[in-house]
């Protein structure tokens, strides 16, 4: 099938069926990376409430530079996982000093900021100023490897990459959505233990789907 009506698909179904989530509302980058970076090690039903206070109470990069770490991280309490939000902060600083308070519009310079990794840069990038760069969490690892049956161990050091290429692959001009239907896919229907592969948008260009596979996929070998 052709990548086309795989993103189109893809998209299509987005369009019709996407979660309402408060960072979806907006299209601020300093408030994207904020989502990005709750939503890493934490679920979406759980971010949303401290998203929405953290923004309260920090609306913009000024108000945030400005406040002290001890309260920043009061805002944090029972997320876990603390040194995100230091450097968060820290990069949200480096933004107001290096880049006269503007997230920058480029990768590479968003990759330099403290606390920023190839996940956040491409979902930032990509959601807030919609340029093409892949996004590859949990989610894309199990559509991905599901989609091509593809057996490589996302454990190893060398998936990131291979699944990046496979994104970029069919990337279409819609870069944000894309990288957001993607995970959103994963999240609700493409589920690790009861995909909903009835209800999949592109279970015609699903090989695992077709080899019956589906719970073998992704492959990830213990350590
Ligand atoms: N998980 C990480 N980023 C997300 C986003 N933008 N929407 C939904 N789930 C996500």
């Amino acid at each position: 099938y052709k990548i086309e009506t795989f993103s189109h698909n893809l998209l299509d179904w987005f369009h019709n069926n996407k979660r309402s989530m408060p960072w979806r509302e907006t299209n601020d980058p300093y408030k994207i990376w904020l989502s990005e970076v709750m939503l890493q090690q934490t679920q979406v039903v759980t971010v949303k409430g401290y998203y929405n206070r953290f923004i309260e109470r920090f609306p913009t990069m000024t108000s945030l530079v400005a406040a002290d770490e001890d309260e920043v991280l009061k805002y944090w309490e029972g997320l876990g996982y603390y040194s995100r939000v230091r450097n968060f902060q820290a990069g949200v600083r480096e933004v107001q000093e290096q880049y006269g308070g503007v997230v920058p519009k480029d990768g590479d310079a968003f990759l330099s900021l403290k606390g920023v990794g190839p996940y956040t840069r491409g979902a930032v990038m990509s959601i807030a100023y919609n340029l093409k760069y892949p996004a590859v969490d949990g989610n894309v690892y199990r559509v991905f490897s599901r989609l091509d049956d593809d057996a490589t161990d996302i454990a190893k050091s060398t998936a990131r990459k291979h699944f990046e290429a496979k994104v970029m692959a069919v990337m279409p001009d819609a870069a944000g959505d894309f990288n957001e239907a993607l995970m959103e896919l994963g999240a609700t229907v493409c589920t690790p233990k009861n995909p909903i592969c009835m209800l999949c948008p592109v279970q015609d260009h699903c090989e695992a789907f077709a080899e019956g596979t589906v719970l073998q996929r992704p492959v990830k070998v213990k350590k």
